[in-house]
């Protein structure tokens, strides 16, 4: 595959617009074989290799999306309400239609399939309390050959009739799906605890037992996301230190936990994200739109990824949210590269997933997840790229002005699924 080719080496620092962590290699090769990368060259290879030639457009490894909702495709853009209210109004009706089978399959395929249309090759997802939901998700990411972690969400009180598991019950749908898809293909389970406020302390510890018994297993949730939210916790659980406490007294803090938002969190839960090695997904889209609040990044001494976090946020393009991540920052005073940026949506978030061999990156022996982009589309964008003296200002540009318009072919394990 002929291109630009563009990734990272290492965590560029912040603030660094000229990174010795960037390999950005202008109209080379990438040799693909059995879905996986075996070199990268200058020289054009020889006859015997089928060639996809892309000159003139940016190859990126495919992005990952560490935090996002399949069945709040449709409340996207609700009008109105912050976190607290959201969820009663928009989002938990919307959940309550994938008890349905066919509902949850088809929301599952609707949903991967323009994950891919954005640009978006791996993904953690939270799918509704209905285990079908899971189902349906890992059936769909497999039948695609996409790099998927999920579960079935864990909520059962403080959400409505149709929407609530209990103790019993959702153990044995963990075990049993995490018999039937944990590291089957490219999936993974992640343990599903929606925040702490829709599960009861039985729960939580429930939920920590399984991960304290197979440390291979993801966990996902929310935490100190909105103002309201983290004193509805301190309320519910005066026991715990902090809202990142109530996790971590019951074992959930690890280094395969992606924890969403961290907005409101303090020192000694930075730090104890750091000691865990667990990271936060930064979902900056949902953040300005529900009105959350501005992240921290620069004083995040722990893992920090990028997500859409669709429906809260307004768009399943990493792009998209990467521009809103800069905005965030200049509004702290801090200026995000899209060098930083760039590399949390792909090597940043396979590291700190722990499957950095794996995706994010464009090096030999990595999958062929890979998006092939327009440098720019329309002649506001044309005349933008046109005008760029060096390679961060070009890549910065393109951030600010690309979207899912912008992705000519995407690639899953070096099969075209756009
Ligand atoms: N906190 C608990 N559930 C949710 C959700 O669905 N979206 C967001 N943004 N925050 C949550
Ligand atoms: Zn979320």
């Amino acid at each position: 595959m002929r291109g630009d080719l563009l990734d990272f080496t290492a965590a560029p620092a912040w603030g660094d617009t000229e990174s010795p962590a960037v390999r950005f290699d202008r109209d080379h090769w990438l040799l693909i074989e059995d879905g996986r990368i075996v070199g990268r060259q200058a020289a054009e290879p020889d006859a015997s290799w089928a060639r996809k030639d892309h000159a003139g457009q940016l190859v990126l490894p495919g992005f990952i999306d560490t935090h996002v909702h399949c069945p709040q495709l449709e409340v996207i853009g609700s009008y109105g309400t912050e976190l607290l209210d959201w969820l009663q109004r928009y989002t938990f009706p919307a959940e309550r239609a994938f008890a349905d089978p066919a509902r949850s399959r088809a929301g599952a395929e609707v949903f991967l399939d323009a994950l891919l249309a954005s640009g978006t090759t791996s993904a953690v997802v939270f799918p509704t309390v209905h285990k079908v939901s899971a189902e349906a998700l890992f059936e769909g990411a497999a039948a695609r050959g996409m790099r998927l972690v999920t579960g079935k969400v864990l909520m059962d009180r403080h959400a409505p009739d149709g929407l609530r598991d209990d103790v019993e019950q959702a153990e044995r749908d963990c075990v049993d799906l995490i018999d039937r898809f944990h590291g089957r293909e490219r999936l993974a389970y992640a343990v599903t605890v929606r925040f702490a406020p829709t599960s009861t302390p039985e729960q939580l510890a429930m939920a920590g037992a399984l991960c304290r018994a197979d440390a291979s297993l993801y966990m996902q949730t929310h935490v100190a996301e909105n103002r309201a939210e983290v004193a509805w916790v301190a309320q519910l659980f005066p026991q715990a230190r902090s809202y990142l406490d109530v996790y971590e007294c019951v074992g959930l803090v690890h280094e395969r936990a992606v924890l969403a938002h961290g907005i409101w969190l303090d020192a000694a839960d930075k730090r104890l994200l750091a000691e865990r090695g667990a990271q936060v997904a930064h979902c900056p889209s949902s953040n300005l739109f529900l009105g959350s609040g501005l992240f921290d990044w620069p004083g995040a001494e722990f893992n920090v990824s990028l997500a859409s976090d669709v429906g809260g946020g307004t768009s399943l393009s990493l792009p998209r949210n990467l521009l809103d991540a800069y905005k965030i920052q200049a509004l702290r005073g801090a200026r995000l590269t899209a060098w930083a940026a760039l590399h949390a949506a792909t090597r940043g978030a396979a590291e700190a997933l722990r499957l950095g061999g794996e995706v994010g990156g464009l090096s030999a022996g990595q999958a062929a997840d890979l998006c092939v982009w327009d440098w720019a589309r329309g002649p506001v964008a044309e005349a933008r790229d046109a005008a760029a003296r060096e390679l961060h200002e070009r890549v910065f540009a393109w951030m600010t002005q690309a979207d899912e318009r912008n992705l000519a072919a995407c690639y899953v394990a070096g099969q075209r699924r756009v």
